[in-house]
């Protein structure tokens, strides 16, 4: 979703802040601008084109001024207000003179702009974040500095936001704050920087700090302050990354989805490595959970969005499979309004690849409230969901840039069924024969993976052969149930086909209905306990005319006989199959939107990272 850039101290500022825009597009926008401070005037250039507003503001490079001191520069999502030029950010006050970019939501922003009104001000859009332009002019003109005045601001403002603010009279001071959405700060060779994500600021610098919620930084060329809301001082607090931006490329493939796509193997290699043993032994030391701390555990809760949320799923049936673990899952933004009933045994672990989502973030903040302990389950070290737990579990996919979620979702599952199978031998729930078993299984998965990414030829050319596809059912039980209805998501996101996915045993409850001759029903029918259910599930869609393509175990010659196309995956245990039996379901959605001529990276109205509710 929304992204912030600010630079002060740089010779050449613009190019700063479109390089990092760039760096931000992968959590999606739908317009973009940037401002920078020159000699008593703003000078900004905002465009509202999709996926192409940083062309334009690259084109008007040549008209901005050469001597600019310092700039702001945002990608919006809109919210509030469509996405339109005069929507975009950043945004001005009545005079023209400061300049903010906000991420996140101002809840309380009428009943300001009630007030602001009431003084005289005047709104350009119809924004929720204008509001802030409008309540620093008003602070500056008590004489205040930026910093000061963003300070005062931020006491009266509801809501999760990041703030990046500019004025004329401070030509060189970018002030900024945050509650509960991400802002980090950076110095490098006396140029201060602000950005709401570790990835635009990565080709610049490596020297960053941490701004805690409700604190406001000054940053100026050569030095960075912080104070809280009750305008004390506060220190600097040093940030560690350890991603690459050299891995954040496309290395020669067409968009990132088909990078990250063949990226699963080795992350999934990454996130077990050194944490399971053939042996069956795990080792999690860095989930800060004592022997003690986990015994008394007797119910997990899982939450998250999205593919999160069906990666939960599996992470569920491994819970209470192998750790004999009572275990619920819920959609976060569903947990968080929920009166949840949790206690200081309960353990609700929240699933997050951008550990950003705010749903997820507000889900585990609640779950402490209400006495429970928390782990988050990332992919971003230090993000705020990380910060907010007790522990954290982190998967190592590396940087994932497609919007479609693939590696992060593999890898997502892996370490759920890692974490049960901790628990499972902390609890002695398994015999050494079986956890050695599965913990074998867990480090095979990377192999096996590499072996379906092998024929993903064979999976894009029944893609080919959907493309024109208007309806699909998505079936499955079990563990294959979670790979249904992620499969089903990655065809919705990706190519904009009405997807659904239903427990296979639900389907004479109502959805057979929909079933004729055009219909297209995706069976999850990969050999496991359950197949024989499936294959009368297939015969019932078959009887009606339905297209079947099945997701079978390679040479299943009975479920080959009665489907019209295959997906054939290597044998692979029924728990530990959803990572496999989910590429080529990524494969599926990504034929069909590359036939279609759809942005897989960036599909439509979708995000990266959602940052608001
Ligand atoms: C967005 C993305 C999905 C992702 C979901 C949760 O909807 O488009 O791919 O699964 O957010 O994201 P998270 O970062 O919390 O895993």
């Amino acid at each position: 979703m929304c992204g912030i850039i600010g630079v002060t101290g740089a010779s050449e500022p613009l190019a700063v802040l479109l390089d990092a825009l760039a760096l931000l597009e992968y959590r999606g926008y739908d317009s973009a601008g940037v401002v920078l401070v020159d000699d008593g005037a703003l000078w900004r250039k905002r465009d509202a084109v999709r996926g192409h507003s940083l062309d334009t503001l690259r084109a008007a490079a040549a008209e901005a001024p050469a001597t600019a001191t310092a700039g702001i520069g945002h990608t919006r999502w809109a919210t509030h207000g469509a996405a339109v030029e005069h929507n975009a950010h950043p945004h001005f006050d009545c005079t023209g003179t400061v300049a903010i970019a906000h991420n996140g939501i101002i809840e309380n922003y009428q009943e300001l702009w009630d007030k602001l009104q009431a003084e005289g001000h005047t709104r350009s859009s119809e924004t929720d974040s204008e509001v802030v332009a409008h309540m620093l002019e008003r602070e500056l003109a008590t004489g205040a500095g930026l910093a000061e005045s963003l300070r005062r601001c931020v006491g009266e403002l509801r809501g999760d936001f990041a703030l990046a603010a500019v004025c004329t009279s401070e030509p060189d001071v970018i002030a900024a704050a945050r509650r509960t959405s991400p802002l980090i700060l950076g110095r490098v060779d006396g140029i201060g920087l602000v950005a709401s994500d570790i990835a635009a600021l990565l080709g610049t610098t490596r020297t960053l700090f941490q701004l805690a919620d409700d604190e406001i930084a000054e940053v100026r060329p050569g030095s960075i302050s912080v104070v809280g809301l009750d305008g004390l001082a506060r220190e600097l607090e040093p940030l560690e990354v350890g991603w690459d931006i050299v891995a954040a490329r496309r290395d020669g493939y067409d968009d990132f989805m088909s990078k990250e796509i063949h990226e699963q193997p080795r992350a999934l290699r990454d996130t077990l490595m050194g944490r399971i043993h053939a042996d069956g032994t795990t080792e999690l030391e860095e989930l800060s959970f004592s022997a003690a701390d986990l015994e008394e555990i007797d119910r997990v809760v899982l939450v998250g969005c999205g593919s999160a949320y069906y990666a939960c799923l599996s992470g569920r049936i491994a819970l209470e499979h192998w750790a004999k673990m009572p275990a619920e899952v819920e959609i976060a933004s569903e947990f968080r309004y929920r009166d949840a009933v949790l206690g200081e045994h309960t353990l609700v672990v929240a699933v997050s690849q951008s550990g950003e989502t705010v749903d997820t973030f507000h889900a585990l903040r609640e779950a402490r409230r209400r006495g429970a302990r928390t782990l988050a389950l990332t992919n971003v070290v230090d993000s705020l969901l990380a910060r907010e737990a007790d522990g954290v579990l982190y998967t190592r996919a590396g940087p994932e840039i497609g919007v479609a979620s693939t590696k992060s979702h593999a890898t997502q599952i892996a370490m759920l069924q890692l974490f049960a199978l901790h628990l499972a031998t902390k609890r002695g729930t398994l015999k050494g024969e079986e956890s050695r078993e599965i913990s074998t299984g867990l480090l095979s998965l990377g192999g096996l993976v590499a072996g379906v990414i092998g024929q993903l030829d064979r999976y894009l050319a029944v893609a080919r052969r959907l493309a024109d596809v208007q309806d699909v059912y998505f079936l499955g039980r079990s563990v294959g149930y979670g790979v249904a209805l992620e499969g089903a998501l990655k065809l919705k996101e990706l190519a904009y086909v009405r997807a659904e996915a239903y427990p296979a045993g639900e389907l004479k409850h109502g959805p057979i209905a929909l079933i004729d001759e055009r219909a297209v029903v995706v069976a999850i029918a990969n050999r496991g306990h359950l197949w024989e259910k499936v294959m009368a599930n297939i015969a019932e869609v078959k009887a009606r005319g339905a297209t079947v393509v099945a997701l079978c175990t390679e040479g299943d010659e009975a479920t080959a006989a009665v489907a019209d196309h295959l997906l054939e995956i290597p044998v692979v245990a029924e728990l530990l199959s959803p990572a496999v039996a989910i590429v080529p379901l990524q494969a599926l959605a990504y034929g069909v939107a590359r036939e279609r001529g759809n942005d897989v990276d960036r599909p439509r109205n979708l995000a990266k990272v959602v940052t608001v509710e």
